[in-house]
This record gives structure tokens, C-alpha cells and sequence, in this order.
């Protein structure tokens, strides 16, 4: 399978899209979103699955007034209960909606909108169900969203590194519920033992917030290059 564009080209052209045309996800599709999947469930312990040709979960009144039209593929999202399972799942099942974007298919997060009892229905006993992805060819490739400003969720500001204003830069443009971007990335004066400077990351909250972080913790991490600094936290693993 090619893809269509690398990761940074992804996370630039990534934006919820709701209405999907006809097209199925191909065979080639399948086999490499279902071995992104497999490494994310790897990496992170979780238990995501796909779901191709199956309709009856966006079939409700709620999601056809969301905006969901066609949608008949989808990633469950889900893993054992722990306190950071939102946080990791975020994190982890974004990478897999990046991967759709460089294959050239097209992603919405999902934690309301959808027959969560049918879904919830095929988890595994142990399983908790943190949201799904729609996925699939869509009919647009989606509109920016507006945004807050670097100033409304980060600091410094003014002379902060070029790596850390990128990684604010990508953090701004995840996908957050509601588009509420409730996030906060400070980069502190401290560095750790190998002399790194240190990033913290926090939320003021809201719905699906410490999902939110998780996605926007990958999105900063791939602007900013693990390269150029640590995390203040050990927030997600
Ligand atoms: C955790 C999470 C939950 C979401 N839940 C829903 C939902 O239930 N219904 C919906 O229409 N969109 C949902 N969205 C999509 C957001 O509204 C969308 O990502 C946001 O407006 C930002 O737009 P963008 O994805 O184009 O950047 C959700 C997004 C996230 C990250």
C-alpha cells in the first residue's frame, strides 16, 4: 500500500469529516489500517477494532443531525479500565487516524453521536468503550477548525524555541471534542537528568478532556520532535 503523504502532511490536512461517499476501504486499505491498529493495540494496551460495511451504528436520528451521512466503517476505540485508559486511548487511536489520512481516507472522532449501546454490546467483559472513529472515503476532505491562539494555550509565548511554537502549532490543530481545545502546554525552566528541557501538559477540563490530551500529547510530540525535550509528567504509559 503507498501512501498518499507523511505524517506532517497529515496532521495538516486532517479534518473531521462526517459524510462519506459509496467507495469501500480496499483490500490494501484494510491490511495497513489493520496493522497500525494492531501496533497501536501493542504499544498501548489497548483492545481497538475495525469495523468495515456495517451502517446500523450511525442509522440514528442524533447522527444523521450531527452530520453523519454514509458512514459504514468504523474504529472502536476501547481497552481495559484504568485511570489513564482515556488519555492512552487518545493518544494511540489518533495514530491510527493519521494513518487513514496518509492512505487518503478520512476520519471523525466520535465519543456521542452514535448507537454506543450496539457497539458497547460487542466489547469484550473487561472492555470499556472510550469513543469510535468514523472512517472512510469522504465526500470533502473537511474544513479547518477555528482555533484558540498560541497565547490562549501555551507559554511562552515570545521567544519560545522553534520546536516548542511548532508543537503548539500541531497541538492546535488536533482534533478535540466539540472543538474545545480545553488543553495547556507549558515549557518550564527545569530540564531532566540527560538535561531535556521539560513540557508540562494539562486540561481546565470539559467533556472528553483527558481524551483530548491524549491526541494532543501525539500531535505536540510530532511538531515538537522527542528529540527536543521530555515530558514533565509521566502522563500516558
Ligand atoms: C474525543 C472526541 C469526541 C468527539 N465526539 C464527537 C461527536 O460525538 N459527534 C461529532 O459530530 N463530532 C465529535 N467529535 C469531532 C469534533 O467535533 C471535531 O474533531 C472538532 O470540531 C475539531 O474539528 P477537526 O476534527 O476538523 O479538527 C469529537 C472529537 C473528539 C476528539
Amino acid at each position: 500500500m503507498s501512501y498518499c503523504m507523511s505524517s506532517d502532511e497529515a496532521v495538516e490536512s486532517r479534518h473531521a469529516v462526517r459524510r462519506f461517499a459509496e467507495e469501500p476501504i480496499s483490500a490494501d486499505e484494510r491490511a495497513a489500517l489493520e496493522e497500525a491498529v494492531a501496533a497501536a493495540n501493542a504499544d498501548g494496551t489497548l483492545h481497538m477494532r475495525l469495523a468495515y460495511d456495517d451502517p446500523e451504528v450511525f442509522s440514528s436520528a442524533l447522527a444523521r443531525r450531527a452530520g453523519f451521512v454514509n458512514v459504514n466503517n468504523y474504529l472502536v476505540v476501547a481497552g481495559h479500565s484504568s485511570n489513564n485508559l482515556d488519555m492512552r486511548a487518545g493518544y494511540f487511536a489518533e495514530k491510527v487516524a493519521l494513518e487513514a489520512q496518509r492512505l487518503g481516507l478520512n476520519s471523525c472522532w466520535v465519543a456521542a453521536t452514535y448507537k454506543r449501546r450496539t457497539v458497547r454490546q460487542t466489547l469484550a467483559q473487561k472492555d470499556k468503550l472510550v469513543a469510535i472513529i468514523a472512517l472512510g472515503h469522504g465526500t470533502t476532505q473537511g474544513e479547518a477548525h477555528r482555533s484558540r491562539t498560541v497565547a490562549q494555550v501555551a507559554r511562552p509565548v515570545t521567544n519560545a524555541p522553534e520546536w516548542f511554537s511548532r508543537g503548539v502549532r500541531y497541538a492546535l490543530l488536533a482534533p478535540t471534542a466539540m472543538n474545545q481545545q480545553t488543553f495547556w502546554l507549558q515549557l518550564t525552566r527545569k530540564t531532566n537528568a540527560d538535561g531535556m528541557p521539560l513540557v508540562g501538559l494539562s486540561t481546565n477540563g470539559g467533556p472528553c478532556a483527558r481524551v483530548d490530551l491524549g491526541i494532543v500529547k501525539l500531535h505536540f510530540e510530532l511538531g515538537a520532535g522527542m528529540e527536543n525535550f521530555a515530558w514533565a509528567d509521566p502522563v500516558v504509559r
